[in-house]
């Protein structure tokens, strides 16, 4: 079963190809960061204009190296939202014009769910399993019952991992996307310093990374601190918060798998802690390869594959949806056929 997966919610045209929602065969990827980079973030209008013109070319690209042509696709999977809405009707209404033109089923896939699933492509999920998806929008805590099953347990107050490194990075004149250069940066660091940023604390399982963000902007006005030492105090700060809440929600929802999503999860200091804490906790922490972490077809495409199998796929008046909460999730797919 041959899943063609779109991702178009943010500055990444992603395609990908995924067998039997487990086999990845071929992605391509066209992204116009290095375009966003000259405004210091995504402009969602610029973002959805550089998707038109690369969705038919990641497209034939992807299925080009799969060494396929377009009838051998059996089902469409489509980054439904949440997202940027313009980025969004990109790809939905790209996926539900080659659907119609194929004579073929196409699947609305939620994005975070959808980074859920880059874990499926290494090996199949264990349930009950808990889940951390940590991106530039989103940081959500799930307790992962079976495919379709996934209740929201915990998520941000105000903003995300990702965008508390993206600011911090930004604050301090690193280029954008801000995650991978504080990572660069921290690891100038050979000596902690002796002091860290304060993380909230007192919501359960909900986070707050705004104060963070704010008192990282002040550090760095104050003069005292220099881009690296800031970076590492900024990317520890915010391992350990999300450790903390693993830590927290484990004791709630006793399981033996946990699972990491989203662009963040591209952290390599990250997925190391979180496994070290895991085998502490005699559980065990799944990552997906470092190239599925962020935005990719192929997590659309592994996703698509069990709506399909249950059933649920888009009708022929569904749009983009966002925002798309994942407490939603359930009920909006069962919706869609
Ligand atoms: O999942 P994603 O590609 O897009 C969203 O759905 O938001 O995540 C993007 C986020 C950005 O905030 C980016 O800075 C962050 O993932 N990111 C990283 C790394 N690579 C990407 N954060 C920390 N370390 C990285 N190596
Ligand atoms: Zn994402």
């Amino acid at each position: 079963m041959h899943v063609l997966g779109i991702e178009s919610s943010c500055d990444d045209t992603a395609c990908a190809i995924v067998d039997d929602g487990r086999y990845l065969l071929a992605a391509e990827r066209l992204s116009s960061a290095s375009l966003q980079r000259q405004f210091g973030g995504v402009v969602p209008e610029v973002a959805a204009r550089e998707h038109a013109l690369a969705i038919l070319p990641a497209v034939d690209g992807a299925l080009k190296k799969a060494g396929l042509g377009r009838p051998d696709v059996d089902v469409v999977a489509v980054t439904r939202g949440p997202g940027l809405l313009g980025p969004l009707l990109v790809g939905v209404t790209f996926a539900r014009a080659l659907g119609a033109a194929l004579g073929i089923p196409v699947v609305g896939v939620h994005h975070l769910e959808a980074h859920l699933y880059a874990n499926a492509l290494t090996a199949p999920i264990q349930f009950p399993a808990l889940a951390l998806i940590v991106s530039g929008g989103h940081t959500s805590l799930v307790y992962w019952r079976k495919h379709g099953d996934l209740e929201l347990i915990g998520q941000t107050r105000d903003d995300a991992a990702g965008e508390a490194l993206d600011k911090g990075a930004r604050t301090m004149g690193l280029p954008y996307p801000g995650g991978p250069e504080i990572e660069k940066m921290a690891a100038l660091v050979a000596k902690p310093p002796p002091w860290k940023l304060p993380i909230a604390r007192g919501m359960g399982l909900d986070f707050s990374f705004s104060g963070l963000k704010t008192a990282t902007a002040e550090r760095w006005q104050s003069g005292s601190v220099d881009a690296a030492t800031l970076s590492f105090a900024l990317q520890e700060a915010v391992i350990s918060t999300l450790i903390d809440h693993l830590e927290l929600a484990l004791t709630q929802y006793p399981v033996s798998h946990v699972y990491l999503a989203g662009g963040v999860t591209a952290n390599r200091v990250l997925t190391q802690r979180a496994e070290a804490w895991g085998a502490r906790q005699g559980v065990q922490v799944h990552c997906p390869p470092v190239e599925l972490c962020t935005d990719n077809g192929a997590m659309v495409a592994a996703a698509g594959y069990f709506h399909w199998e249950r059933g649920e796929c888009l009708n022929e008046y569904a749009g983009p949806m966002t925002p798309w909460s994942l407490k939603d999730l359930k009920r909006e797919s069962l919706t869609q056929g």
